[in-house]
């Protein structure tokens, strides 16, 4: 029996991230950037990265490529403790290009390992000995897709409680597999697009009244607007804490660490939605989803500045 708080099941690979960049950007011409960074990408490591900096006791199940990329994103994740004994091997890492224009980026992806996790490299019976299940990055796990439903159902009749935070659908389908998936999940974490596209509304609070039918808790966050939620029928909702901008890359994941982190241990709802605001603002203050959160001594420091939540809950050292 493991002791963790927290299962995961998703996708592991870099971010490499080219700032500066002018936008349209003419082929067969050098295009100078003004900054570079290489950081852990990807919505499911960047949310055990950042639980685990918070002080949750993550387990990670990935599939990793056997190459440096593959090596590098491992070591961030080891770096902060995440257990991870469970990881899959393929041959090729994926890796994510990111090249912000201001507000506007490309974002380009090479899937590699990213969509070749299977049902089979799952330890079943490790991941049902955390308390709380999570997927991040739904559609982007094109092998495990078809048998996530039976995941969630697993999971719940081992007593887990389960989240998902669907992320975007490259395909914009949001398919038949979500309905099947949903009564077997406790805490929906999508921003407001999502919210909207998955339930095929054209406003907001259509979406919440529709996803609300399905699922016990609804967070949608609503980026520099913070957060709102819906659990039987009431609204709660929080603002964003404001901060200098630097990369919103991350922000939603980091938002899931810090409502999550707060949801393990047994906090009420309207601390969830402010703790995972303050863990949004957080990671935008620096480069990528988890650069931020490396520093324990400025997270530490972060949190205090917020004291009223952060006496609740003092951060692991
Ligand atoms: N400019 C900002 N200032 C303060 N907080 C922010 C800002 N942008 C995002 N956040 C915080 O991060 C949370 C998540 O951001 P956002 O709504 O962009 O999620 P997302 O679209 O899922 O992001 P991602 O692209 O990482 O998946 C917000 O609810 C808010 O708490
Ligand atoms: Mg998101």
């Amino acid at each position: 029996m493991s002791n963790l708080d927290i299962a995961i099941v998703g996708e592991i690979n870099l971010d490499l991230i080219l700032y500066g960049l002018p936008e349209p950007m003419p082929t067969e011409r050098e295009l100078l950037a003004t900054g570079f960074t290489i950081t852990l990408g990807s919505s499911s490591a960047i949310l055990a990265h950042n639980l685990a900096a918070l002080g949750s006791r993550v387990g990670f199940i990935t599939k990793v490529g056997d190459d440096s990329f593959g090596t590098l994103a491992m070591e961030r994740l080891c770096e902060r403790g995440v257990d991870l004994t469970r990881v899959a091997h393929g041959a090729k890492s994926g890796v994510t290009l990111i090249l912000p224009h201001g507000p506007q980026r490309h974002i380009l992806t090479y899937p590699g390992t990213i969509s070749e996790l299977r049902f089979e490299d799952l330890d079943l019976d490790y991941l049902a000995s955390a308390r709380h299940f999570h997927m991040s990055s739904l559609f982007l796990q094109r092998e495990l897709l078809p048998h996530v439903p039976e995941l969630f159902r697993r999971m719940k009749s081992a007593g887990l409680t389960t989240s998902l935070d669907t992320n975007d659908d490259p395909d914009d389908r949001w398919g038949e597999v979500l309905d099947e998936i949903l009564p077997h999940v406790d805490i929906l974490l999508p921003n407001e697009r999502e919210a909207m596209k998955m339930s095929r509304a054209g406003d907001l609070e259509t979406a919440l009244s529709r996803l609300s039918q399905k699922v016990e808790t609804v967070v949608v966050k609503m980026g520099a607007s913070g957060a709102s939620a819906v659990r039987e029928a009431r609204r709660f909702t929080a603002p964003a804490v404001p901060v200098t901008v630097i990369d919103p890359i991350g922000a939603g994941d980091s938002f899931d660490a810090g409502f999550l982190h707060q949801f393990l241990r047994g906090a009420d709802l309207t601390t969830c939605l402010a703790y995972g605001n303050l863990c949004g603002a957080f990671s935008v203050t620096a480069c990528g989803g988890t650069e931020a959160f490396r520093d324990a001594a400025r997270m530490q420091e972060f949190l205090r500045q917020h004291d009223a939540i952060s006496a609740l809950t003092p951060p692991a050292s």
